[in-house]
């Protein structure tokens, strides 16, 4: 399939910067929220009407695509052949919620299950980052260089706080070896943190609408992506993933095993 990237770059980052004004209105009015697996995993009416609109122009633009994501305005996807896209509408929904200013929308591009493009919009900063491994990354207009390949002791860590505060994966340990421990609650916030060193590791179980954006991004700019037992990633299936410099992962696998 011969696709032009430019214009899809161009494509997401129009979308997102459609929706990011959106949200940005909504983050302030009054929200119906519901629960949905527990009390502290919420969706919102923005949740949905997000994912609507963004699955439908998707749809218009590349009718071909198959799209998973997370609201249940997508495509119940099987196999990864072809073009994939995966949407979150909102990225951080409970920051959303408490008004807080650190979440994101977020868009991740496969094609024959190759990472393509991605895009991530922090939606109070207004800012973009987007591009993929043969396309270059971007924050809005701006190249991006690769961060500094960071150990451990050098940067700052973000866990999600279930697995800290069980410690599972003997996360713990991980924790204390690093400069220290930060907690975003928002994946699309903490890929922005990460592509720009200022983290050097994420640990969490993420679903693949958490993972598609920043893992194009984060590979792109030679951050390593991993499962949390090394195996091969599986976009079609939540799991436990851990993103960061290529020297921190090599150590948070080892001391994982431990
Ligand atoms: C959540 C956030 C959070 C992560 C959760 C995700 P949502 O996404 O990214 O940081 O720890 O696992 O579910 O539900 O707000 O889109
Ligand atoms: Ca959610
Ligand atoms: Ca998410
Ligand atoms: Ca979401």
């Amino acid at each position: 399939m011969k696709i032009d990237i430019k214009e899809m770059d161009e494509f997401l980052v129009d979308l997102l910067s459609e929706i990011g004004d959106k949200l940005l209105i909504d983050s302030s009015k009054d929200k119906s929220v519901d629960t949905k697996s527990s009390r502290i995993d919420l969706v919102t009416n923005f949740d949905k009407s997000t994912e609507k609109l963004v699955v439908e122009k998707i749809k218009e633009k590349y009718s071909e695509a198959a799209i998973v994501s997370e609201e249940g305005y997508g495509d119940v996807v099987n196999n990864m052949s072809g073009l994939v896209f995966f949407v979150d509408p909102i990225d951080g929904t409970m920051n959303f919620v408490k008004r807080r200013d650190d979440f994101a929308s977020m868009i991740g591009v496969y094609l024959d299950g190759k990472p393509f493009l991605g895009a991530i919009i922090d939606v109070v900063k207004k800012e973009i980052y987007h591009g993929g491994p043969d396309y270059g990354v971007f924050k809005n207009d701006e190249k991006v260089i690769s961060p500094k390949n960071q150990s451990l002791p050098e940067g700052l860590v973000d866990i999600s706080w279930p697995m800290v505060m069980a410690d599972r994966f003997n996360s713990q340990a991980v924790v204390k070896k690093s400069s220290g421990l930060r907690i975003y609650g928002s994946a699309g916030i903490i890929f922005e943190h990460l592509i720009f060193g200022r983290e050097v590791l994420y640990m969490s179980y993420l679903a693949p609408w958490d993972l598609a954006a920043g893992r194009v991004l984060c590979e792109s700019l030679g951050l390593r992506v991993a499962t949390i037992d090394d195996s091969p990633i599986n976009m079609l299936k939540s799991q436990v993933v851990i993103v960061g410099t290529q020297k921190v992962i090599s150590e948070v696998l080892k001391t994982v095993k431990k």
